[in-house]
């Protein structure tokens, strides 16, 4: 979808900067600024800055840099279109009519795959409920897994029967074509005819419901020990599995206080019918930073509830990682008994279950428990070795606070005194910050050297050049009246005095929009630029903010700089030298007594 730029402009000027960035970055106030860790890169110490008069962002650490447009396009992994769609969704701004979309000819549209997902959920639905076609699905669902019919409703649970072309019949009918089912991952396609087939075969079948009610996939379960046990609907126009969570158009209703993560789909449907109505699923993957990300959209505090196999604690170990990495309060459900909660529901009951889910334990206490299970602490070596481990796990926590507490906590679990453990943990603390201070400069180095080079390739071509050129271009993103300046020629400064393609481009650009109805705006350069080259030229603007109240003689003598060296270039027929020497000296007088950009 491509956007007017009126439609981008309003989208930008109906979000709230420091709103959107908050629920990412903790931003405290600095200044005219807001600071935070940033998202972007890996740090301790704040170099990330947020203007909200300004509505940019800019970090100093990694130069990542731009408007809250580019802000999703990085933290969501979306394209410009995408994100655009995205803060419009979230400031509640309808979308322009898909008709106006010229993409849309190209490929299937994510509404198309919408409507015929909605169909399909139907048409499952309806089998499921047909004693001739659905009897065994509704069998499994009802008396295997005890499930009520209000849950298989609830649900929209469904049945696909066991044939190649049911569902694409019934699609035919309704107008979609082969191309269109298997973009939606509906349908299979024939190796040998290339036509469509039934995707999703004698199996029951759980829709994926997205929180604005969208069916955006399937999975399917068979019924027996058949392999492979689900099925699930790949990535299509509408569905990323990596960015969806099965149940949470449910559970963003009831997630205020917490929110439980589960395995799957079964564990899910059995607490939501136990009453448990902020659990979710991730849907057949592992759990990615970006479900992390939605979590902290909805909740501060996730229990994750795992099987209770060793996979499942596993798993459970590096969720917790995950989750905690977005601030979120994080703890784990601890299972005896049964193997997954779904039995140990159907075992014990709702209210057995109510109390593990209080009892949870805290990344802390869990992963302490874990350490000491795998030592005897009657044996001197081992009890040095278990309170070496657990020293690290506390020395990893920020809050002053938090520590004492679990100092206290490891004091008793280990039978030490708890200074002892603590002057443990504060070298373990001096020795992390000396390692973290020298891991970051060492990257912080490494990125400006790799980024410039990606960015502007030909920057180390003409040093003098380049920073004349960003001084320039710096000036023209912040002030309306040098670019008019330049738009009327009194000041002399075309797209040829500019020597890298880069900053060729950046000229243009500002230009043509400073020339447009609209006008400039930094977050419109977001259509011409990749998120990356955005924060480039955000750190030119930012370069001179600095020096703003000598903006003027800045300005012309950059602008001097670069018609000079265009002039020499025009000259490359005489004597290199010579010119050089004499644009030096002219350069000298001009400049004697005036501010110099650095
Ligand atoms: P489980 O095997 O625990 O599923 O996988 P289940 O339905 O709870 O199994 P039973 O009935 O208790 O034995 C958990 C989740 O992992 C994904 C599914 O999302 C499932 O809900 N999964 C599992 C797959 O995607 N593919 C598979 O083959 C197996
Ligand atoms: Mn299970």
């Amino acid at each position: 979808m491509r956007f007017s730029d009126s439609f981008v402009q309003e989208v930008v000027d109906r979000t709230d900067i420091e709103e959107l960035i908050g629920r990412y970055v903790t931003l405290k106030r600095g200044g005219s600024n807001l600071m935070g860790c940033c998202p972007f890169h890996s740090e301790k110490t704040p170099s990330f800055s947020v203007s909200p008069s300004k509505k940019l962002f800019y970090c100093f650490g990694c130069q990542a840099g731009g408007s809250v447009i580019t802000f999703v396009q990085k933290a969501e992994n979306l394209d410009f279109p995408e994100a655009v769609e995205y803060l419009a969704n979230r400031a509640g701004i309808p979308l322009p009519r898909e008709s106006e979309d010229p993409s849309a000819e190209r490929g299937v549209s994510r509404k198309r795959v919408l409507e015929m997902n909605l169909e399909a959920a139907r048409f499952f639905r309806a089998c499921l409920f047909d004693p001739n076609i659905g009897r065994e699905g509704m069998r499994y669902f009802r008396e295997d897994r005890r499930m009520s019919e209000a849950t298989v409703k609830h649900f929209g649970l469904g049945f696909a029967p066991n044939s190649f072309n049911m569902l694409t019949d019934h699609m035919h009918r309704r107008g979609y074509t082969d191309e269109e089912l298997i973009a939606a991952c509906l349908c299979g396609k024939s190796q040998k005819t290339g036509r469509a087939y039934d995707y999703f075969r004698n199996r029951v079948i759980f829709p994926i419901i997205d929180p604005s009610g969208n069916v955006v996939a399937f999975g399917g379960r068979v019924m027996d020990d058949s392999k492979p046990k689900y099925l699930n609907s790949s990535d299509t126009p509408a569905f990323k599995k990596s960015r969806h969570l099965f149940a949470l158009n449910f559970a963003k209703n009831d997630c205020a206080e917490r929110m439980i993560l589960c395995e799957g789909y079964m564990d899910v449907i059995a607490m939501h019918a136990a009453g448990f109505s902020s659990a979710v699923a991730t849907l057949g993957t592992a759990i990615t930073p970006e479900h992390a990300r939605i979590f902290s959209k909805y909740t501060k505090k996730v229990i994750i509830s795992y099987d209770a196999d060793e996979a499942g604690q596993n798993a459970a170990k590096k969720a917790m990682r995950i989750l905690g990495e977005v601030g979120m309060d994080v703890r784990v459900l601890k299972m005896n008994g049964a193997k997954d909660p779904d039995e140990f529901i159907r075992k014990f009951g709702a209210d057995r279950f109510r109390r593990l889910l209080e009892e949870s334990k805290t990344g802390f206490e869990y992963q302490t428990e874990r350490v000491l299970a795998r030592y005897d602490l009657s044996l001197g070596s081992d009890k040095i070795k278990a309170s070496g481990e657990i020293c690290a796990l506390i020395a990893d926590y920020w809050s002053p606070v938090e520590r004492e507490v679990y100092l206290a906590y490891a004091s008793q679990a280990l039978g030490l005194p708890v200074d002892v453990l603590k002057n443990s943990v504060e070298q373990i603390r001096r020795k992390n910050k000396r390692e973290m201070v020298a891991r970051e400069s060492r990257e912080a180095q490494a990125s400006v050297k790799n980024f410039g080079d990606r960015i502007n390739p030909e920057a180390s071509t003409d040093p003098r050049a380049v920073s004349a050129e960003e001084t320039v271009l710096g000036l023209l993103v912040i002030f309306e009246e040098y670019r008019t300046a330049v738009e009327r020629g009194e000041v002399r400064l075309r797209e040829e005095d500019f020597v890298t393609t880069f900053h060729r481009r950046v000229f243009r650009a500002v230009m043509d929009r400073h020339a447009s109805p609209s006008g400039f705006r930094f977050e419109l350069l977001g259509m011409d630029f990749e998120p990356d080259e955005l924060g480039r030229i955000e750190r030119m603007e930012i370069a001179r903010q600095q020096l703003s109240q000598n903006g003027p003689e800045v300005f012309r003598s950059a602008v001097r700089v670069l018609s000079e060296i265009s002039e020499g270039k025009a000259r490359s027929g005489e004597d290199l030298n010579a010119h050089l020497a004499y644009l030096r000296e002219k350069k000298a007088k001009l400049h004697k007594g005036k501010v110099e950009d650095k």
